[in-house]
This record gives C-alpha cells, sequence and structure tokens, in this order.
C-alpha cells in the first residue's frame, strides 16, 4: 500500500481525482497501520490545497464512518436524531436539548466532545455532575437510550478509529482547515452513532472555528450535502458565536443554567436554541408536521416538567447524582472566591468577545489548552449584563468564579477587558444568521 499511496498523493497534489475505491484503500491502510503517518500528512495537504468533489467526500465520509464500529437504532419504537455543534463559549445547549427531545418521543444517542482551547465540550459539564459518567461502552449506550431515551457519551476508541488518528496528524500537521477534511471527520463520527436525522448548529463569530461568515455557509452547505447523500435527514443553522451563548461560563455554572432552562427559564438565547434545533429534530425525525409544531412540543416539555424529569432520568442513568435537578448547588462543586466585574464608564454593552471570553476562562482553569489537561469544575463566570445592557460606571457587569488567588484576579482584569461599553447600539450578529436545508 505505501508505494501506491504515493500515486494517490501525487495525483491529488496534481489537482486530480481518486476513485471511491482508492480513498477507501487509503482510509483502511491507514487505520492498520500499513500507510504511515508521514503519507497521511503528504495526502491531508494535497486535500487541503486541491480539495474534493463531493464524491470524493462522500467516499472519505463512508471509509472513516465504517472504519470501527457502527450503531444502528432499528430495533428502537422510536425515531432517533443528534444535534453536533462547531462548539464555542458557553454553548451547553445539547445538555437541556437531549432530555427535551427524548421527553417528545424522539431518541437522542450522543456521543460528545471534550473542551478543547477556548471552546467548551458536553463531556466536562456533565462531569461535574457528582458521579456522572460519560465513558461507557457501546452496550450501555444502547441500552440508556433504549431506556431512557437519550445517553450522552465519548467517543470510545472503536467509534471512528480512522478520525481519531487523522485528526491528532491535522492537527500537528496544519490540515484541520480543510472542508472535505473537515465534513468528513465529524460526519463520519455522527453517523456511526447512527441517528436518522441531524441538525447541525455551525457557529461563526471570534468564539467559533469558523470566524466567517462565508467561510461557515460553505462548511454548513458541505456537510448537508455530504449527509443527505448519506441517507439522513439534516438541516445546518449558522448562529451566532461573537458572543457568548448564555449568561454561564464553566463547567458547573453551565449545568446550572441547563437546568434553569430545563425549569422552563434560562437565558433567552440559549432557550431559543434549544427550542428551536429541538423542534427541527423533531420535524425531521417526522414526528411533527412542521417547525412550529416541533417548537411548540419542546417549549411545552421545558414548561411541564417532563423534559427535566427526562433529565433526571438521564443523570441517574449515568450514576450521576440527581439531586443536581432539585437544588444544583446542594451537589455541584462551587469555586471558594467569587469576585466582581465593574463597568468602567456609563454606556450600552457595545461587544462581549466570545474568544476573549473563552481564553479568559481557560486561563482561570474552566478549560483546557491540550488534550491531557485537567478542568476545574467549580471555576468559570457569570454574566450579569449582555450584549445591548445598558450600564453605569462601577455597576457589576459578571462575577468571575475563581479558586485561586492570582488567577481570579487576572480574570478579572480579562473579562473587565473583554466587555466594550460606549456610546453606540451593540452591533453583534443576529442569533440565527442562515438556514440550510
Ligand atoms: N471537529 C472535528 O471533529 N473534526 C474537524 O475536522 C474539525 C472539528
Amino acid at each position: 500500500m505505501s508505494l501506491r499511496a504515493v500515486e494517490l498523493i501525487a495525483r491529488k497534489r496534481d489537482g486530480g481525482a481518486l476513485t471511491p475505491a482508492e480513498i477507501r484503500d487509503l482510509v483502511a491502510g491507514y487505520t492498520r497501520g500499513d500507510v504511515p503517518d508521514y503519507q497521511m500528512a503528504a495526502f491531508a495537504m494535497a486535500v487541503l490545497f486541491r480539495g474534493m468533489d463531493d464524491a470524493e467526500t462522500a467516499a472519505l465520509l463512508d471509509a472513516m464512518q465504517h472504519s470501527g464500529d457502527v450503531v444502528t437504532w432499528d430495533h428502537l419504537d422510536r425515531p432517533t436524531a443528534d444535534k453536533h455543534s462547531t462548539g464555542g463559549v458557553g454553548d451547553k445547549v445539547s445538555i437541556p436539548l437531549a432530555p427535551a427531545v427524548a421527553a417528545c418521543g424522539v431518541a437522542v444517542p450522543m456521543i460528545s466532545g471534550r473542551g478543547l482551547g477556548h471552546t467548551g465540550g458536553t463531556l466536562d459539564k456533565l462531569e461535574a455532575i457528582p458521579g456522572f459518567d460519560v465513558r461507557l461502552d457501546l452496550a450501555s449506550f444502547a441500552r440508556i437510550t433504549a431506556e431512557v431515551g437519550t445517553c450522552l457519551i465519548g467517543q470510545t476508541d472503536r467509534i471512528c478509529p480512522a478520525d481519531r488518528k487523522l485528526y491528532a496528524l491535522r492537527d500537528v500537521t496544519a490540515t484541520i482547515e480543510s472542508i472535505p477534511l473537515i465534513v468528513a471527520s465529524i460526519l463520519s463520527k455522527k453517523l456511526a452513532e447512527g441517528a436518522g436525522s441531524l441538525v447541525l448548529d455551525v457557529k461563526v463569530g471570534s468564539g467559533a472555528f469558523m470566524k466567517d461568515r462565508a467561510d461557515a455557509l460553505r462548511l454548513a452547505q458541505a456537510m448537508v450535502r455530504a449527509a443527505q447523500a448519506a441517507g439522513r435527514n439534516c438541516t445546518a443553522l449558522l448562529t451566532a458565536m461573537d458572543r457568548p451563548t448564555g449568561t454561564h461560563i464553566g463547567n458547573a455554572l453551565e449545568i446550572a443554567e441547563s437546568i434553569e432552562v430545563l425549569r422552563g427559564g434560562g437565558p433567552a438565547d440559549t432557550r431559543a436554541l434549544v427550542v428551536r434545533m429541538g423542534g427541527e429534530m423533531l420535524r425531521l425525525a417526522g414526528v411533527v408536521a412542521d417547525l412550529a409544531g416541533g417548537e411548540a412540543r419542546i417549549a411545552r416539555a421545558l414548561e411541564d416538567g417532563s423534559a427535566l424529569d427526562r433529565f433526571a432520568r438521564l443523570v441517574r442513568a449515568q450514576k450521576g447524582d440527581a439531586r443536581v435537578c432539585d437544588d444544583p448547588w446542594a451537589v455541584l462543586p462551587r469555586a471558594p472566591i467569587v469576585r466582581e466585574v465593574r463597568a468602567q464608564r456609563s454606556g450600552t454593552v457595545a461587544r462581549l468577545d466570545a474568544l476573549q471570553v473563552g481564553l479568559a476562562a481557560v486561563r482561570l482553569g474552566a478549560g483546557r489548552d491540550r488534550a491531557s489537561d485537567d478542568v476545574d469544575p467549580a471555576v468559570g463566570f457569570v454574566l450579569l449584563h449582555r450584549p445591548g445592557a445598558v450600564v453605569r460606571v462601577g455597576e457589576r457587569l459578571a462575577l468571575v468564579h475563581g479558586r485561586d488567588p492570582g488567577r481570579t484576579e487576572r480574570a478579572v482584569a480579562e473579562l473587565g477587558a473583554a466587555f466594550e461599553v460606549d456610546e453606540g447600539p451593540a452591533d453583534g450578529l443576529p442569533l440565527w444568521i442562515d438556514v440550510v436545508q
């Protein structure tokens, strides 16, 4: 295979196309270890420069999806749906969303990720709940999904091993930023997990993977085309990540906000994201006639306690302390120090840069720079004002929950610098930027 790999790399380097069989052999050879990292890195760089057409992207996606176990849900008595977010700051939407959708009769088997860099991860947030176990095998994943209607776990070694290897390689060879490689990487994991319908939340703005609206739209279109070609119902929503989502940033704090949403409250943007994404999942899964019907069902599940009840069942099934649903701060870890960030002048909060907030949260200990770093579940920020708010000099803008006094003081300064207060109105992105379906 190694010799033939040279031919395939050269053809892609020169702008040619590969056949599905060639792509399948290359990915299989790489997964087995017959194609070495240096050849796969050269191939990834050739793809980054030359791109892939839809047929090649579909073949790459298929080869990566089938490089390990593929889960099926045909035995369930309900349709299945999932949601994937390209990630950001304060994005805890999956946590209230999965039980809300499950409460409306659509199962949500969700394999999630950890935070890295300035973006948070659903698994780290769930692990802030004492006892909550995200390291379940696929048999437990299947059992809990069938019993509770949802289960949230981390990627296992048996799901998409080709992506695991290739993503780590791309990370250190400057080949992350290729649309076909991103499409195959993200979708291979989601398709291997087997849900029939998929809603993609493609974030746009400083705190997002895609900073630019045009790039995010191209990624969303490529993902929707590839998912639909693979036989899944799929919609992508482009949403704002120029400022953080919601008011709480940090793992335990984001669980507390999620529970507020599950109780029918919570910040307007977090709730709106849950209602719209959930409504779309119900529509794609075919249990409601249209989006408005789906949104009404999700809103009702948040108001009537059925989504919260489903979350309590999920927490118990995954060995967490379900008292978190009744009294979050009786069980969630609390930071020992709380400091205030105050406005330096009167005016309107014009901007609150998501990237700056996310980086400040990492330095405080809420996130990680490297995959091997630990996170502190207790630390983070509570935003008391968000873009658009009118504030007076000296008024509290936010709270910093910290552990180490020095890091906490630094975070107060960094979060304060992320707030831009001036005369004009807020000039952020709209929450809903575009839809691709
Ligand atoms: N997230 C992934 O899982 N893969 C990519 O290629 C980019 C983001």
